[in-house]
C-alpha cells in the first residue's frame, strides 16, 4: 500500500527542496515556481518558517498546508523567540536572524529528508531564495546544487550586487543622514552594466544610511555576493523586459536563467494549471470584491493595493484617502489591518460620505485575479516586483508611490524604461494622487501607456509559451542544473 507506493515514489522522483525567504512576496513567487516544478513530475519539499506556518493556518484553517503525498511543507524556526503576533516581523531583526541561525536547522532538515528512513527520495537540489544564504552551508556538505531563486526584478538584483563596488567607490554609505534630504541622491550613476544612467536613489532602497553598521546594507551586500556561491540563479522575470541587465549579470554571476512570468508558464504544462495545493497567505483573503468588480464597467476600476509589508504613516494614508476621493474615481482598495503604522487605520466620515457608491474596501485580495478583471483600467501600487509582473501580464498600467527595496527600481523602469506608469512623489500629497489618477484613467497618457502595457504583455505572453525565451529557460534550468547528477 502506502508504503510500497513511497518506494516507487522514491525511486523515480526528483526531490527538490524550496526555501523562500520569510516574507509574503518571497513565499508567493516561490510557491509560485514550486508548483511549476511540481506539475512537472518533481517531488517538492516547501519550507516555512515555523512562524509564517502558524500564520498561514491561523489564517487560511487547519489543514491549509497539509499538502500532498508528493508536494509537502515543512519548517524550521527563524531564531525569533516564538510570537503569536498576526502582523510581519520586522525585517532587519529577521533578516539578522535568519543569517545567523538558521544554517543549522536547515542542515538538520535537509539530513533528516535525505535519510533512506525518510520515505521520501533522496534530495537532489535545493531552490534558495536569494537572500537565504545560509542555506549554503548544507548543500555544500552533500554536495548537492543550491539553485538561488531571486524575488526581486533582474534590475533591483542589480542595485544589491553593486553595493560592494559602491562601498569601495565610497559613495555608500552616505557620509551623514544631511545626505538624505540634500540631493546626494540625485548623484548619477552610469557605469553599473546594462542599466541606463540612473540616480543614487534609483537603486535599491537599503543604501540610504549613513551607519557603516546598518543592518539591511550589510546583510543585502552579504547576500548579493554570497550569490556568487551558488550553482545558478532563477529570476522571475522575461528577457525582453530586462534584456541589458541580464545579459550583463550572466557575464558576472553564475549561469542565470530567466523565466518568469511565473504564473504564465502553468496553462501550458499538461494539468498545471489544476493546482490542488492552495496559496501560503499570511492574511485572510475575501472574493466578494470580484462580484462588486463584475458590475462594473470595463476599465473603470482603480485598483489600490500596497503589498504585504510595508507599512505607512496615518498623514500619508489620509492624503491617499483624499486624493482617491477627489479623483471621482471608482477604486477598490485594499488596506491590510497592519497598513498603518501603529494604529488601525480610521478613515474619516467625510471620505466615506464622498465615495459612497464607489469604492470597496478590503483587507486581502487574489491580486491576480483582480489585476485579470475586464473592470481594472490602472494599478496604484508600491511597485513590489511581484505587483509589477502582475501588471505588465494582465495589461494594467501603473501609478507607482515606491516605499523601499528594489520598489524604487521597478519604478524608475516602469516610467522610465518600459513607459507604462508614473510615479508619485514620495512625499504623497492628495492634489498629486488625484491628479495622476486621472491623468491615468481618463487622460491622453493614460491611453499611451495602456497601448504600452499591452505590447508588454503581449511580450510575457509570448516568453511563456512553449517556444518562448522563458519557456525554453525553464526546461534548460531542468535539465543543465536541477537534475545535474552528484
Ligand atoms: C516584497 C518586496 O517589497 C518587493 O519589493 C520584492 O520585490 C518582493 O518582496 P511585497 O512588498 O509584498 O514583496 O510586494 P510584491 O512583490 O508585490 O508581492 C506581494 C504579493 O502578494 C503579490 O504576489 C500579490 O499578488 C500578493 N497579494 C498582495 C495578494 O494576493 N493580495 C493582496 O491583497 C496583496
Amino acid at each position: 500500500g502506502d508504503q510500497k507506493d513511497r518506494r516507487e515514489m522514491a525511486s523515480t522522483r526528483t526531490h527538490v527542496v524550496c526555501m523562500p525567504s520569510p516574507a509574503q512576496g518571497h513565499i508567493n513567487a516561490m510557491l509560485k515556481f514550486a508548483k511549476v516544478l511540481h506539475s512537472k513530475g518533481f517531488f517538492i519539499t516547501f519550507v516555512n518558517s515555523e512562524f509564517n506556518h502558524n500564520r498561514v493556518l491561523k489564517s487560511k484553517g487547519p489543514s491549509a498546508l497539509d499538502g500532498l503525498p508528493d508536494f509537502r511543507f515543512a519548517t524550521i524556526p527563524d531564531g525569533l523567540p516564538p510570537s503569536d503576533l498576526d502582523k510581519n516581523q520586522s525585517g532587519p531583526v529577521l533578516c539578522t536572524s535568519m543569517k545567523k541561525t538558521c544554517s543549522a536547522p536547515f542542515t538538520k532538515l535537509l539530513t533528516a529528508l535525505d535519510d533512506p528512513s525518510s520515505g521520501v527520495p533522496p534530495v537532489a537540489c535545493v531552490i534558495s531564495d536569494f537572500i537565504c544564504s545560509f542555506t549554503l552551508d548544507a548543500t555544500t556538505a552533500m554536495a548537492i546544487p543550491n539553485i538561488y531563486f531571486c524575488s526581486f526584478s533582474a534590475c533591483g538584483f542589480m542595485g544589491v550586487f553593486y553595493y560592494k563596488d559602491l562601498m569601495e567607490r565610497g559613495i555608500i554609505p552616505l557620509k551623514s543622514e544631511e545626505d538624505l534630504r540634500n540631493g546626494y541622491l540625485d548623484t548619477a550613476i552610469d557605469w553599473i552594466p546594462g542599466m541606463p544612467k540612473l540616480r543614487l536613489k534609483d537603486l535599491t532602497s537599503f543604501l540610504r544610511t549613513a551607519n557603516q553598521e546598518d543592518l539591511m546594507l550589510n546583510f543585502f551586500t552579504g547576500e548579493g555576493q554570497a550569490s556568487l556561491q551558488a550553482t545558478a540563479i532563477i529570476f522571475n522575470t522575461f528577457h525582453e523586459l530586462e534584456a541589458p541587465v541580464i545579459e550583463a549579470l550572466s557575464s558576472m554571476l553564475p549561469p542565470i536563467y530567466d523565466i518568469g512570468p511565473l504564473h504564465l508558464l502553468p496553462q501550458h504544462i499538461p494539468n498545471g494549471s489544476f493546482s490542488p495545493i492552495g496559496g501560503v497567505d499570511l492574511w485572510r483573503g475575501d472574493s466578494s470584491c470580484m462580484k462588486w468588480l463584475d458590475e462594473k464597467e470595463p476599465g473603470s476600476v482603480l485598483y489600490v493595493n500596497f503589498g504585504s509589508l510595508i507599512e505607512i504613516t496615518n498623514e500619508q494614508f489620509i492624503e491617499f484617502a483624499w486624493g482617491l476621493a477627489n479623483s471621482g474615481c471608482e477604486f477598490l482598495w485594499v488596506i491590510r489591518y497592519d497598513l498603518v503604522k501603529g494604529s488601525a487605520a480610521v478613515l474619516p466620515k467625510e471620505f466615506c460620505a464622498e465615495t459612497n457608491g464607489r469604492r470597496f474596501i478590503t483587507s486581502w485580495c487574489v491580486q491576480e485575479e483582480v489585476l485579470s478583471h475586464a473592470a481594472i483600467g490602472g494599478f496604484l501600487t508600491h511597485c513590489g516586483w511581484n505587483s509589477t509582473l502582475e501588471s505588465i501580464s494582465a495589461g494594467v498600467p501603473m501609478i507607482c508611490w515606491p516605499f523601499f527595496a528594489d520598489q524604487q527600481t521597478n519604478c524608475k523602469y516602469v516610467c522610465s524604461e518600459w513607459g507604462i506608469g508614473v510615479e508619485i512623489d514620495a512625499d504623497v500629497k492628495r492634489e498629486e494622487v488625484a491628479m495622476l489618477i486621472k491623468e491615468v484613467m481618463e487622460g491622453e497618457k493614460g491611453k499611451k501607456m495602456k497601448r504600452k502595457v499591452l505590447e508588454w504583455k503581449e511580450k510575457a505572453v509570448e516568453a511563456a509559451k512553449p517556444g518562448g525565451t522563458s519557456w525554453k529557460n525553464l526546461e534548460m534550468v531542468i535539465d543543465k542544473e536541477i537534475m545535474k547528477k552528484k
